[in-house]
């Protein structure tokens, strides 16, 4: 048997890079999968594709810093699907940029993408998980994407930092309270480092300068020979890692922190 047979699982930022790749290895797995997201034309892709390789999944427009889209996302998810086993809150932002570069406009940006963005998941989605906890095995479960910069402070973007450190937190805070309550909701966070997606490219582009493959390809090497593993991540690595915990042979761990960094935090 697959390991999320039967699950439905709703993925945030799922038009491309991790949110992508999670999606598409959950589906691989047997789960239903929503792919939500504010880029309508690349989720559209995304639900297509999986369709055509047989998957049960389909796209719905999701601003997560906008509570009405949670509400109708959520409601779309149980008219088409009938519930709700896993929420992934993978979209987040990544400015890359010194305090003193920052100004207050994309502090609140990117508090509101990061931050926000999950505590209004998890708040919408939190009735739809608890219903299908009471059937399930193992009960449902919610994975939060958060970075080795919520772990360690990041030495490029405090900011960003900031918002993963409140992610990790978060996600140990509702895991002692949805547990307490007897909710069996499990909420576990991964904390990826390293990964090529369209977030580090425009980093890596603004930081050696778009015309320049060959400085681009060396700064990559550099970054990929600083970690012991020597080697980038691929998104692929990290879906891995939320396919476990979504499943219920993670089903004894919450609130923990699940670091996919190539040893960097080691
Ligand atoms: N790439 C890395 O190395 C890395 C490392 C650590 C953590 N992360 C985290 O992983 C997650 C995914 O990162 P990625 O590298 O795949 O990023 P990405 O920029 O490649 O993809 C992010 C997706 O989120 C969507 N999105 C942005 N704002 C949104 C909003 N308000 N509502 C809904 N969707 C929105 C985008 O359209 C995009 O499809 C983020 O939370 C990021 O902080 C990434």
């Amino acid at each position: 048997m697959k390991r999320l047979e039967n699950k439905i699982a709703l993925v945030t930022g799922a038009a491309g890079g991790i949110g992508a790749a999670t999606a598409r290895s959950m589906a691989q797995e047997g789960a239903r999968v929503v792919i939500a997201d504010i880029s309508d034309q690349a989720g559209e892709v995304v639900a297509r594709d999986l369709r055509q390789g047989g998957a049960d999944a389909f796209f719905v427009h999701l601003d997560i810093t906008r509570e009405d889209d949670w509400t109708a996302a959520i409601e779309t998810t149980l008219s088409r699907h009938g519930g709700l086993d896993t929420l992934v809150n993978n979209a987040g932002l990544y400015l890359g940029k010194s305090l003193e570069d920052a100004v207050l406009s994309e502090w609140y940006k990117i508090c509101a993408v990061n931050l926000t963005g999950v505590v209004l998941g998890t708040k919408i989605a939190l009735p739809a998980l608890r219903e299908r906890a009471r059937t399930s095995p193992q009960g449902s479960s919610i994975v939060n994407m958060s970075s080795i910069a919520g772990i360690k402070g990041s030495s490029v973007d405090p900011l960003y930092s900031m918002t993963k450190g409140g992610v990790t937190m978060f996600t140990k805070a509702t895991a002692i309270e949805f547990g307490r309550k007897g909710y069996r909701i499990r909420v576990n966070s991964v904390h990826p480092d390293a990964v090529q997606t369209d977030m580090t490219a425009r980093y890596q582009r603004d930081k050696v300068g778009k015309d320049d493959p060959a400085a681009l390809e060396s700064y990559r090497q550099a970054i990929a020979a600083s970690l012991p593993i020597q080697r980038l991540a691929t998104p692929e690595d990290v879906a891995a890692a939320v396919v476990f915990l979504a499943s219920d042979q993670a089903g004894f761990m919450t609130g923990s922190s699940l670091v996919v960094d190539g040893g960097a935090t080691a």
